[in-house]
């Protein structure tokens, strides 16, 4: 239980506080978190919104896509992330396969991830086809946040991690999906790896706020993957990529001097035992 006292507690961001900050042209920061210690870092620095993205199968289990991770899994990660944060909004990504078969399944999936891991929204990945799946969850009073451009959960459709929507046609697509999916009542949508240009025109041709991950500066907001941004995973570095910090060479160097020291005999010294 938290022990801060009710006045001292930070205002809690909603699905409605980032509408607004795009209506007062204020950003949106966002980034992945998959377990309650990074989760708690991250909400005391002051991040808006902390997604529990099915990226955690990469970062966290290892697998070479996202498709492999279950409704279980993510209930697990969410409700790690649910209880470490006091003030940021919490949107847990649904799996593949937990919401496309049926709008009636879809509902109970995004059901389990408010009820059993205390999400605060879900996010879908997919325009045109999903908006009628997307209704039926809002319907029942749980926010949802839309995907466009690259959806890693099809990767096995597009057999690339490559720019999406560089063409015409997929770009009009794509504005259509983020039209569909604004009348569906999202309260956001995700543009991942579209070109600045077409990002900017969604930006401008829909009321709730877009989050961008490569794709430019004129989205609303900003999502990176926790693990790139600190540079934990030294082999990712695609080209939206900004790194803050150099986790994975410190963490070596921890370890190499921990081994040193239990090695050389150095560690636990006499003020380190009992
Ligand atoms: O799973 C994830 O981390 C995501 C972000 C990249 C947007 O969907």
């Amino acid at each position: 239980m938290s022990t801060q006292s009710k006045e001292s507690r930070p205002e809690k961001v909603t699905t409605q506080t980032v509408v607004e900050m795009k209506r007062k042209g204020e950003k949106i920061s966002m980034l992945t978190a998959y377990d309650f210690t990074m989760a708690g870092i991250i909400d005391a620095a002051g991040v808006d919104v902390i997604l529990v993205g099915d990226s955690a199968s990469n970062v966290m289990a290892g697998f070479e896509t996202t498709v492999p991770m279950t409704l279980e899994h993510m209930i697990y990660h969410t409700s790690c992330v649910v209880r470490a944060v006091d003030r940021a909004l919490v949107i847990a990504d649904l799996p593949f396969m937990s919401y496309q078969v049926t709008a009636k399944e879809a509902l109970i999936s995004a059901g389990r991830m408010m009820k059993e891991a205390g999400a605060h929204a879900v996010k879908l990945e997919g325009g045109k086809a999903i908006s009628p799946t997307v209704k039926r969850i809002v319907d029942a009073g749980i926010p949802v946040m839309g995907h466009l451009g690259l959806t890693p959960q099809s990767i096995y459709k597009f057999g690339t991690y490559k720019v999406r929507a560089k063409e015409e046609e997929e770009a009009e697509q794509l504005i259509k999906d983020a039209k569909k999916l604004e009348m569906a009542g999202v309260f956001s949508i995700v543009l991942e790896k579209i070109p600045a240009p077409l990002a900017k025109q969604v930006t401008e041709s829909v009321s709730v706020p877009t989050i961008g991950i490569g794709a430019g500066a004129d989205c609303d907001g900003q999502v990176l993957v926790l693990h790139d941004m600190l540079g934990l995973n030294k082999d990712f570095s695609p080209r939206f990529l900004r790194r803050y910090a150099d986790l994975h060479s410190s963490m070596t160097g921890a370890v190499q001097n921990y081994i040193k020291d239990v090695k050389s005999g150095d560690f636990p010294n006499k003020d380190e035992q009992y």
